[in-house]
């Protein structure tokens, strides 16, 4: 196959930034999806409607001429977080999920969640009027190996989540491990997962061998091969319960290059190249549309997207950096030729 003809996609996890950083991101988002949930972690976070709409305003002000780009906006749930900013939030129209970050879990979660326990009446609304929690699933115990996190998080958190509020609609995001395709498989169909490219892509063989690569290091972090596979097998199964999500996290080259690194690759400039490539690695590409365009609508309950894109067999280089406010940022996939070029 050469050419590629798709439903235009979407991308049901995204991390834009802000300010200056808006100016590189929204126009390569843009360019590859028509729609992106737009995740909440600034610094400080998107915590309630204003925000979230004052946020959308400054995103929709960098889409460049004759493209369309809708930002789906999500909340940050915090231990201030009330039912009644969650109703506010589904009447709003501009809202479209309620993210759960572990306290300590990831890039900007230190404001998020240490007990659970305290969301109850939270949670219960988000059940109630059907509003989407979007989990970064991994458990923060010190004690747990980074690897097993996920996992873990699986077993002691989200099983008794579920048992708790059965028909809470729920996407446990950039799913890592066979351990949580498996149970994504084996839950009823309130509940789903994103996939990124780049768990698709690499493993933690990437990551470290030859030499550790700061680029190459996100959270959750990428695992053995044969977690690797399982996620490829899921993706492309056709099953509905899996769907897009590039998770795309950029940082400035400093933060990444440093004795302490930042977690977060950045895929926007290419996500439907990579993700092609992926489901080629394992002759699946024609299952790319329905991961890509149509089971993350019709789990958000939105109507699919009418236009098309297409994506042509031309190996393109990457550029080896882009501008990223006053810095720049290193994208996924510089170092080599990509086989899909996504045509204009
Ligand atoms: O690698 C990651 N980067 N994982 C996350 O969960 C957050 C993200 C970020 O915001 O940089
Ligand atoms: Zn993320």
């Amino acid at each position: 196959m050469t050419k590629l003809i798709l439903t235009r996609p979407d991308d049901w996890h995204i991390h834009l930034r802000d300010d200056l950083l808006l100016e590189t991101t929204v126009p390569h988002a843009a360019q590859q999806f028509q729609r992106a949930i737009i995740m909440p972690n600034l610094k400080p976070p998107i915590v309630d409607v204003a925000q979230a709409s004052a946020y959308r305003q400054r995103i929709l002000a960098k889409v460049p001429k004759g493209l369309t780009f809708e930002p789906l906006m999500t909340l940050y749930l915090t231990a201030q977080t009330t039912p009644s900013m969650i109703k506010m939030a589904q009447e709003s129209g501009i809202v479209f999920g309620c993210k759960l970050y572990p306290a300590g879990s990831t890039t900007h979660s230190e404001n998020g969640v240490t007990d659970l326990q305290k969301l109850e009446k939270v949670l219960e609304t988000m059940q109630e009027v059907a509003m989407p929690l979007l989990i970064h699933g991994e458990v923060t115990d010190t004690e747990v190996d980074i690897f097993d996190r996920e996992a873990v998080f699986i077993d002691r958190i989200l099983k008794p989540l579920i048992k708790k509020f059965p028909t809470l609609r729920i996407v446990l995001e950039h799913i890592t491990t066979k351990d949580a395709v498996d149970f994504i498989k084996s839950t009823p169909e309130n509940i789903a997962a994103t996939i990124t490219a780049h768990h698709l892509l690499i493993n933690r063989n990437d990551l470290l061998v030859g030499g550790i690569k700061p680029h190459y290091y996100c959270l959750p972090v990428v695992k053995r091969k044969v977690h690797q596979e399982a996620l490829l097998a899921a993706a492309t199964s056709g099953n509905p319960k899996f769907f897009i999500g590039t998770d795309s996290a950029p940082h400035s080259r400093e933060a990444k290059e440093t004795d302490c690194g930042c977690a977060g690759i950045y895929t926007a400039h290419a996500a439907l190249s990579f993700y092609a490539e992926a489901f080629e690695s394992v002759q699946a590409l024609d299952k790319l549309e329905a991961f890509c365009s149509f089971n993350g609508p019709d789990f958000y309950r939105l109507p699919r997207n009418s236009s098309k894109v297409t994506l042509i067999k031309e190996e393109w280089q990457i550029p080896k950096s882009y501008p990223f406010g006053k810095s720049e940022v290193e994208p996924f996939r510089s170092d080599t030729a990509t086989a899909w070029k996504l045509s204009s």
